[in-house]
């Protein structure tokens, strides 16, 4: 059975109040069942404002874990509106998001700082999911391929095996592919599409790192619970990284309930 890797980035949405009450209502739906450690992992990714009342909320089961948005690649100083991997670290916080492509797009992270982060957040013993995806143009003018290579061999420039070691269900790193037209457009990649960047990006990991070096690979782009199963079956995607349904409980756990009952059913690939 595969475990899957069900990580909500709520961007900048929800009080503190509401992510406490989403936290209630997600400890009482999870318990038992098709809920355990071996079968999934879920992350929630709020407002740092409330990363803190969530991170204490959890419980420390191995299934339900707390991570931040972003971080910054410094440890203190003249950073203003900065919060750094140590301040996350402090709070509980156990992963942390880099390269998401709405920092690249709106708040300018380049290639070369996301690398930065990404050291960064290994240094003070997050686990960070290291997003990239290509625009629309890209893919239309066949430039896939050779922008995911560029996003992901920049960002991990530098690093030591040593670092990442960790493998794909205990990982000490996290890929999530999300092609930028799939986001928040309600328009996913085809299965087959985003399973084939997702393959490409596990060889590059391996030609990069040794070919035993392996991580989860998600996919993020309009994931819902109707598209699911198809995504989550694909052999090189082990989960989703989910924005707009992540914002309700039914929703984020509908995306693994739908997937479970469809390979249960048997009716998937
Ligand atoms: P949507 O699921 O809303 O398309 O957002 C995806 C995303 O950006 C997750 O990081």
């Amino acid at each position: 059975m595969k475990k899957v890797f069900l990580y909500g980035n709520w961007k900048m949405n929800m009080l503190p109040v509401e992510a406490l009450a989403f936290c209630n209502d997600l400890l009482t739906r999870t318990k038992g069942g098709l809920y355990n450690a071996a079968s999934i992992e879920i992350a929630l990714f709020p407002a740092y404002i409330s990363i803190a009342p969530v991170v204490q909320a959890l419980p420390d089961d191995g299934i339900i874990r707390g991570g931040a948005q972003d971080g910054w690649f410094e440890d203190r100083g003249a950073y203003t509106g900065a919060v750094s991997m140590d301040m996350l670290r402090s709070v509980g916080c156990t992963h942390v998001l880099v390269g998401h492509s709405e920092r690249r797009s709106i708040f300018g992270d380049t290639d070369a700082l996301v690398g930065r982060k990404l050291r960064k957040a290994l240094n003070a013993g997050l686990v960070p999911v290291l997003c990239y995806g290509e625009t629309l143009e890209e893919r239309e003018a066949g430039l896939t391929t050779k922008v995911i290579e560029r996003q992901l061999k920049s960002a991990w420039e530098g690093l030591d095996v040593a670092e990442i070691a960790g493998g794909r269900l205990t990982p000490a790193i996290l890929l999530a592919y999300e092609p930028i037209w799939a986001i928040g457009t309600g328009r996913n990649a085809r299965p087959e599409d985003a399973q084939e960047v997702c393959a490409l990006s596990r060889n590059l990991f391996k030609e990069r790192f040794g070919p035993d070096a392996d991580c989860p690979i998600l996919y993020g782009g309009s994931v819902k619970e109707s598209n699911s199963a198809e995504l989550l079956s694909r052999p090189d995607i082990d989960g989703a990284l989910v924005g707009g349904a992540s914002l309700k409980v039914e929703s984020f756990l509908g995306i693994y309930e739908n997937y479970r009952r469809a390979q249960a059913e048997g009716g998937i690939m």
